[in-house]
Parts: C-alpha cells; sequence; structure tokens
C-alpha cells in the first residue's frame, strides 16, 4: 500500500536521521518575532549535542545584519571557553539567558536599530555541527512620531495651496491622512510622496477654504496629530476697489500738478533774481538761463 511505503520511507528516515544526530544541530524555535520598542525581548536558540560530549569547548556565537545597513553585521554577544563578551553597543542590554543549556539571549530596552536578521551560531569541537546555525528575524515596531504639517502657495481668493505632512518615525509605516474639521469633518485626498510625506493641493481657494487642518501618521501603535489654521485672505469687493484706485490716480494727479505748478513758479522767480544780479555770474551759467525762456515758451506751446 501508498501508507505503508511511506510509513517504511519515514523509518528509514529517522533511523538515518538518528545516525547523524552525533553531530550537533542547532534550532530556532522561531523564525520571526515582534517586539515594541522599549521592552525586552528572548530570541531563542537551542542547541542538541550528543549525551555523550561535554561543553567544555562549546563556543556560540550571535550576529546581526541590521535591517537598516544588512551588509555591516555585528557580533551581538560571544560565549567562548566560558567567557561571554558583548558588543559594545550592546554592553549592559544583552544578556544569555541559560547558558551553557541554551544559546537563548535577552536583548533589554530594545530600539528601532536593534532590527534585523539573528543567526546564532554554536559550536562544540570536536563534535561536528550539521546544521550549526539557526536565524531569526526581529522587527521592532514603533509608534508614529509627531508628524511636521506646512503649507505653501497663495492664501489669496482664487489661489492654490498645498498642505504638506511628514513623519519620520514609525514601524510598521505610519499611514498618513489629511482631514478638515470644519465646519465639518471631511477626508481630503492627498498624495503621497514617498512612504511618509503626503500633500493635499487645494486651488481656487475661496472663504470656505478657510479653516482647521489635521494631519494624522497613524499605525498600530498609535496616532499623532499635527494641524495648520488656514485663513484666506478675501479682498474688500471689486467695485470699492475700483474706487479706491480711481480716488488715488486722481489724488496723485494732483499732488503732481501742484509740484510742477510750484516748480514752475520757483523757477520763474530765481530767474527773476538772476536778471537783477545781472553779468557776476559766470558765463555758462548765463547763457543756460538766457536761452530757457524760449525752451519754456516752446514746450508749453
Ligand atoms: C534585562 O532586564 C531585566 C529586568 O529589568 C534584568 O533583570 C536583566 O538583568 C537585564 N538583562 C541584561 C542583560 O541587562
Ligand atoms: C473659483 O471659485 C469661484 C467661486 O468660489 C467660481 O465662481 C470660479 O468659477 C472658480 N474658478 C475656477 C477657475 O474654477
Ligand atoms: C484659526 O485662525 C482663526 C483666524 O486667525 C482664529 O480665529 C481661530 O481661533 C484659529 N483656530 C485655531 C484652532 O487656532
Amino acid at each position: 500500500m501508498g501508507s505503508s511505503g511511506r510509513w517504511m520511507l519515514w523509518t528509514v528516515c529517522v533511523c538515518f536521521t538518528a545516525l547523524q544526530t552525533a553531530a550537533l544541530r542547532v534550532a530556532m524555535r522561531e523564525s520571526s518575532m515582534e517586539v515594541v520598542q522599549g521592552d525586552f525581548a528572548i530570541l531563542p536558540c537551542s542547541f542538541f549535542t550528543s549525551t555523550s560530549t561535554r561543553l567544555s569547548r562549546l563556543n556560540i556565537i550571535w550576529t546581526l545584519a541590521p535591517f537598516s545597513s544588512p551588509e555591516t553585521p555585528i557580533q551581538v554577544i560571544v560565549y567562548d571557553h566560558g567567557q561571554v563578551i558583548e558588543d559594545p553597543s550592546l554592553t549592559g542590554r544583552v544578556g544569555f539567558t541559560g547558558i551553557p543549556l541554551s544559546a537563548d539571549i535577552v536583548l533589554n530596552d530594545t530600539r528601532v536599530s536593534d532590527a534585523g536578521i539573528y543567526r546564532c551560531m554554536v559550536n562544540n569541537p570536536p563534535e561536528t555541527a550539521d546544521p550549526g546555525i539557526g536565524e531569526l528575524a526581529l522587527t521592532v515596531l514603533a509608534p508614529p512620531s509627531l508628524p511636521v504639517c506646512q503649507w505653501d502657495g497663495d492664501i489669496d481668493m482664487g489661489g492654490s495651496v498645498r498642505l504638506s505632512c511628514s513623519v519620520a518615525e514609525g514601524i510598521p509605516t505610519p499611514e498618513i491622512r489629511w482631514d478638515k474639521l470644519n465646519p465639518e469633518e471631511i477626508s481630503l485626498p492627498i498624495n503621497m510622496d514617498g512612504d511618509l510625506s503626503g500633500s493635499v493641493q487645494i486651488v481656487n481657494v475661496s472663504s470656505q477654504t478657510s479653516g482647521l487642518y489635521r494631519c494624522s501618521a497613524a499605525n498600530v501603535l498609535g496616532t499623532e496629530n499635527c494641524y495648520v489654521n488656514l485663513s484666506i485672505y478675501s479682498p474688500p469687493d471689486s467695485s470699492s476697489g475700483i474706487l479706491q484706485g480711481v480716488l488715488l490716480t486722481l489724488s496723485m494727479s494732483l499732488v503732481l500738478l501742484a509740484l510742477l505748478v510750484l516748480i514752475l513758479w520757483l523757477h520763474r522767480t530765481g530767474q527773476d533774481g538772476r536778471w537783477k544780479e545781472g553779468k557776476g555770474e559766470e558765463e555758462e551759467c548765463y547763457n543756460e538761463i538766457r536761452y530757457t525762456p524760449s525752451l519754456m515758451k516752446r514746450s508749453f506751446v
């Protein structure tokens, strides 16, 4: 039968494995874990040696390839010849929990930078290791940081305004949304600019555009908000604007006219004075004054 055949195959496999288990074997009880930033995590790593061997030459190395820089792994903690060595960046935060019976470690006060692929490597010479290595992915969750709200554009009637919002941190990636809060709460269409910032474009603004806007950044661990209070500047209505313009132009013209009259008058009195002074002046000056009246006459004809 098929089932008995499978049973025999299984038995053979078990026997074969039993022969092989003369070698040291490492097993991770989890392949991935999540921890909230600040909490502690126990990273499990079990190993099985053949019963007869002693553990005097047991060697355990935990490494971390951080998600932020996978190409530069660090040695988290090492157990060698009964001694424990921690990476300086983790001193005081990492430790073995059951050495030498288990290779589990505890990581206290977790940080986002602790996230990555952890590898547990166990050796117990002269035993061969097969496989002597286990792997575990650690995710460190963090609530969103306070988002930053900004606006730019033209807040005059008919202008266009852009509201933008960005959040620096948060794992999983926070969801960003914009809402207008008054007179009633409405959700606004958002354009994402990467994962961590989103903006809203408002065109042809009017007095109805004024109001309080909220950006929220949310993930499973929480929500943080920032706000923009928009006041649209509405100029006085256009008919009175035109009237003002006309009045302004009119008064400016009057002032200019008065100035012109004043200048002419000053010029005239100045001439009279100089005529009286006679030929005491320099030659150039005299000539200039002499020809001026005809020039003026011409320009006014
Ligand atoms: C981790 O924190 C626990 C509880 O605060 C403490 O008992 C333990 O010694 C700490 N472990 C390390 C390696 O710092
Ligand atoms: C802008 O809005 C005003 C009223 O709010 C409307 O009369 C006008 O047609 C709009 N202009 C455009 C270009 O949409
Ligand atoms: C928004 O601005 C307006 C006008 O400047 C002001 O009256 C209102 O109190 C502000 N609202 C908030 C929530 O700051």
